[in-house]
């Protein structure tokens, strides 16, 4: 039912809300963290459909601002996770041309996970097929707030006049600075919120939710979800 033409306007960013984790793991008598571990490797099917579609840029949001208020041991657990994950996965980074970007604050995360990720970032950083974008310890207000902030000191210094601020100049101040705004949104386990990601970005952005959990995301998910896409007629606003 997808109708999905790999040859049509497959979308140049997707994001994607990988939500349920928890869930999956419930309904099946499984504690929280398998729900993560699962998780995990939905992403990498992902990674690698995006990769063989052509599309350019993969946003996942792993790690929110507002997940800071789990349980030690989920946080714990997932930042394990995330560090097993940047070990195992480099290589295929590296093997499939991907180049890794993060966005959020990092200086909140554990150490450990912040050097490892310079680390990815840096030896990915010449890649050119796709770019992987991972939210962590992100929240697109205080993205937005930490732009503003920016901007003003420049105008304190006298290096902006605020009169000649405008959109263009306000998006480079964001942590998304240089990644085109999404064209496909996916929220996977159907909830209809975006939760505090890229509010700005999205503002055109197509919106698909599933019902589907994300450890069981897998590539004819993603098609379906493109398929959908490639249906809608966008507007802009014009006719
Ligand atoms: C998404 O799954 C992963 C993160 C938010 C880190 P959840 O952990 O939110 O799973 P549910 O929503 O409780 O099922
Ligand atoms: C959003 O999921 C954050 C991530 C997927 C990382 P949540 O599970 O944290 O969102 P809420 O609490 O249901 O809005
Ligand atoms: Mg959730």
């Amino acid at each position: 039912m997808s109708a999905f033409d790999p040859a049509k306007n497959v979308p140049g960013h997707i994001a994607i809300i990988m939500d349920g984790n928890g869930r999956w793991a419930a309904a099946r008598g499984l504690p929280r963290r398998d729900g993560h571990r699962a998780g995990a490797e939905s992403v990498e099917a992902v990674l690698r459909a995006c990769g063989d579609l052509g599309v350019g840029y993969l946003t996942l949001y792993a790690f929110s601002s507002e997940n800071w208020k789990r349980p030690e041991s989920e946080i714990d657990a997932l930042m394990g996770l995330l560090a097993h994950f940047l070990k195992e996965k480099t290589p295929v980074l590296m093997e499939n041309n991907i180049r890794l970007k993060v966005i959020g604050h990092l200086d909140r995360l554990p150490g450990r996970n912040q050097r490892q990720l310079e680390k990815s970032i840096a030896l990915t950083a010449k890649n050119d097929g796709l770019t992987l974008v991972v939210a962590l310890s992100y929240g697109s207000r205080e993205e937005i707030v930490d732009a503003a902030r920016a901007l003003m000191e420049k105008a304190k210094s006298g290096e902006l006049d605020p009169a000649a601020l405008d959109v263009e100049t306000f998006a480079r101040h964001l942590h998304t600075v240089g990644i085109p705004d999404p064209d496909l949104l996916i929220r996977t386990s159907g909830e209809c919120r975006v939760s505090n990601f890229l509010l700005w970005q999205i503002s055109y952005a197509e919106i698909v939710i599933t019902d589907v959990f994300w450890p069981d995301f897998r590539r004819p998910h993603l098609e379906e979800a493109i398929g959908e896409y490639q249906r809608r007629h966008r507007r802009f606003g014009g006719l």
